[in-house]
C-alpha cells in the first residue's frame, strides 16, 4: 500500500482529469505491443481505457484486456466507453499497481503508458509486472526517469508526484529495478533528449522485456 496522501493526491488529480478531453499519455507502448488473438493483456494506469480497448479489440473473442487504475473515476469512463463498443472481453480493476489483483503467469502482455514514475515504490511495480506476466510474456513501458536524483522535497510532495515528474527515478535505478525483477534483457525502443518537466530535468522512454522462460 502506498503512502495513503499519496494515493490521495494521484486520485484526485485523475478523478478531476476523467472528465476532461484531454491526453494523459507522454508514450505510444502500444504500437510496439504484439499483440495477437487469444492474448491476455494488461493495461497499467489505464485511465480512460484507450489502450485497454485497443488490446482487447486485437486480443478478439478468445482473449481478454485489464485496465488497473486507483481512480474510481477514470475506471468509469473506462467502463463506459468499453460500453460504448459493446466490447464483453475486458475488465477495469481498482488496484495499486504495487499490488496488482491478478494472480500469477496470467498476461502475455503488459502494458504501461505513462503511470510508474507515479510510484514511490517502483521496484515493486516492476516485481509485480514479473509475478504476473507469463514465463515469455512481454512488457512495453513508456515512461520518465530524471536526469539527477530528484530531491526529497519535491519527492515527497503528493501534489508533484501527481503531476508526473517528481516521483522520477534516475536511469541507474529504473534499470536496477528490472533486474532486481528479474527481467535480464531489456530493449530501448525510444528515447527522448532531456526536456524539463515541473521543475526538474527527465527523458522519455519506451522499453521493452520478456519474462525468461
Ligand atoms: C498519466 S495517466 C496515463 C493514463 C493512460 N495510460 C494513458 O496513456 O492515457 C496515469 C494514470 O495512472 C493512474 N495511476 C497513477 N498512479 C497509480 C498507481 N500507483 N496505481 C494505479 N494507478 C495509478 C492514474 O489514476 C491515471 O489514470
Amino acid at each position: 500500500m502506498i503512502s495513503e496522501n499519496f494515493t490521495l493526491a494521484i486520485s484526485q488529480r485523475y478523478d478531476e482529469l476523467s472528465g476532461q478531453e484531454c491526453c494523459l499519455s507522454c508514450g505510444g507502448a502500444i504500437n510496439y505491443a504484439d499483440i495477437k488473438p487469444g492474448f491476455r493483456c494488461a493495461d497499467l494506469g489505464s485511465g480512460k481505457g484507450y489502450d485497454v480497448m485497443k488490446m482487447a479489440t486485437m486480443a478478439g473473442e478468445e482473449g481478454f484486456a485489464w485496465g488497473v487504475d486507483v481512480s474510481e473515476s477514470m475506471m468509469e469512463t473506462a467502463r463506459e466507453n468499453a460500453r460504448k463498443l459493446n466490447l464483453k472481453n475486458t475488465d477495469f480493476i481498482k488496484s495499486e499497481l504495487e499490488d496488482i489483483k491478478l494472480d500469477n503467469n496470467t498476461l502475455d502482455v503488459v502494458l504501461s503508458n505513462c503511470t510508474i514514475n507515479h510510484s514511490l515504490n517502483q521496484g515493486k511495480v516492476w516485481k509485480e509486472i514479473y509475478r504476473t506476466l507469463k514465463p515469455g510474456g512481454v512488457f512495453v513501458v513508456s515512461d520518465i526517469f530524471a536526469m539527477e536524483k530528484v530531491p526529497a522535497a519535491f519527492r515527497n510532495n503528493p501534489h508533484y508526484v501527481a503531476e508526473c515528474w517528481a516521483g522520477a527515478v534516475t536511469r541507474n535505478e529504473y534499470f536496477k529495478n528490472l533486474e532486481k525483477a528479474g527481467f535480464k534483457k531489456v530493449e530501448i525502443l525510444e528515447e527522448s533528449a532531456p526536456y524539463e518537466k515541473g521543475k526538474i530535468k527527465v527523458c522519455s522512454f519506451t522499453i521493452k522485456g520478456n519474462k525468461p522462460f
